[in-house]
């Protein structure tokens, strides 16, 4: 079992769209997945084709703290066959200072392994609780980076949360695997020196670049990732791309 993390503490950088496509692209190479929303916004959820008329029995937060098994949580996702959804919900915003949410993850994960084959999880757009859960269980670390200043800056501020809170005890050695820059203009000069940086500053963990593509929104109110929504798009070649650097199983 692998387990997939996207963070960066950045708003609206991408991570939720990013998420859905190693979910969707794991699916794709038959693997079962379960999809685990700890944001409170629910966008990842949403992406994945739930909504509110969705039935659920339990949500992300109630496996968080124990009170339910991921088994009782999982929802199939509607959109993406192979894909189980654990719900992101506002409960999640009641847990995100429990100390034991810290290691939850870490713990439960390895328990349900045989029912999944990989766990993808989106963070929020934070650093709190929940996204170190998230950092403290992933066995590969993908940050989402829109290639703007603000972004970049805050996978500054990833790196050295993972250095300074998890890698030391939590998860030694834990660190940003991957970096996919988005929202990506080959004629924009900024888009060009964010993604030579990013290469200078971190050599061999910055995937292909995700172009800047209205498909995307498109595909979020359709509840769905973009490869599955758009699959002969441009963009959708850019995961997929992004997608065989980061996946090797
Ligand atoms: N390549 C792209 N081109 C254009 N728009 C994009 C692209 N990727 C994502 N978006 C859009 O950018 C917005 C933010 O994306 P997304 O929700 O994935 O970011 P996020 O980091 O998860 O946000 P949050 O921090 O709120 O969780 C969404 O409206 C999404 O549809
Ligand atoms: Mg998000």
């Amino acid at each position: 079992m692998t387990v997939y993390a996207v963070a960066l503490s950045k708003g609206g950088s991408t991570k939720t769209t990013t998420a859905a496509e190693v979910a969707a692209a794991l699916a794709r190479r038959g693997r079962r997945v379960l999809a685990i929303d700890v944001d409170q916004q629910g966008n990842f959820s949403r992406r994945l084709g739930l909504n509110d008329d969705t039935e659920v029995d339990a949500v992300a937060a109630d496996v968080l703290v124990g009170k339910a098994s991921a088994r009782a949580a999982a929802v199939p996702s509607p959109s993406v066959p192979g894909v189980d959804v654990l719900a992101g919900t506002h409960d999640l915003a009641d847990i995100d200072h429990l100390p034991e949410v810290l290691t939850s993850l870490r713990d439960e994960l390895p328990t349900i392994v045989g029912e999944w084959d990989d766990v993808v999880i989106d963070t929020p757009p934070a650093l709190g609780m929940l996204t170190l859960a998230a950092l403290a269980a992933a066995d590969v670390v993908i940050a989402a980076v829109a290639c703007e200043t603000e972004a970049y800056d805050q996978l500054s501020r990833l790196v050295d949360v993972i250095d300074s809170r998890i890698a030391m005890r939590l998860r030694p050695g834990q660190q940003v695997h991957w970096i996919v820059p988005t929202r990506h203009d080959g004629r924009r000069l900024l888009d060009r020196e964010v993604v030579e940086e990013l290469e200078k500053v971190h050599p061999g963990k910055v995937t292909t670049p995700i172009r800047e593509a209205v498909a995307a929104k498109d595909a979020y109110t359709a509840g769905m990732p973009v490869s599955v929504y758009m699959p002969d798009s441009g963009i959708a070649d850019d995961y997929a791309a992004a997608m065989a650097q980061i996946i090797t199983t």
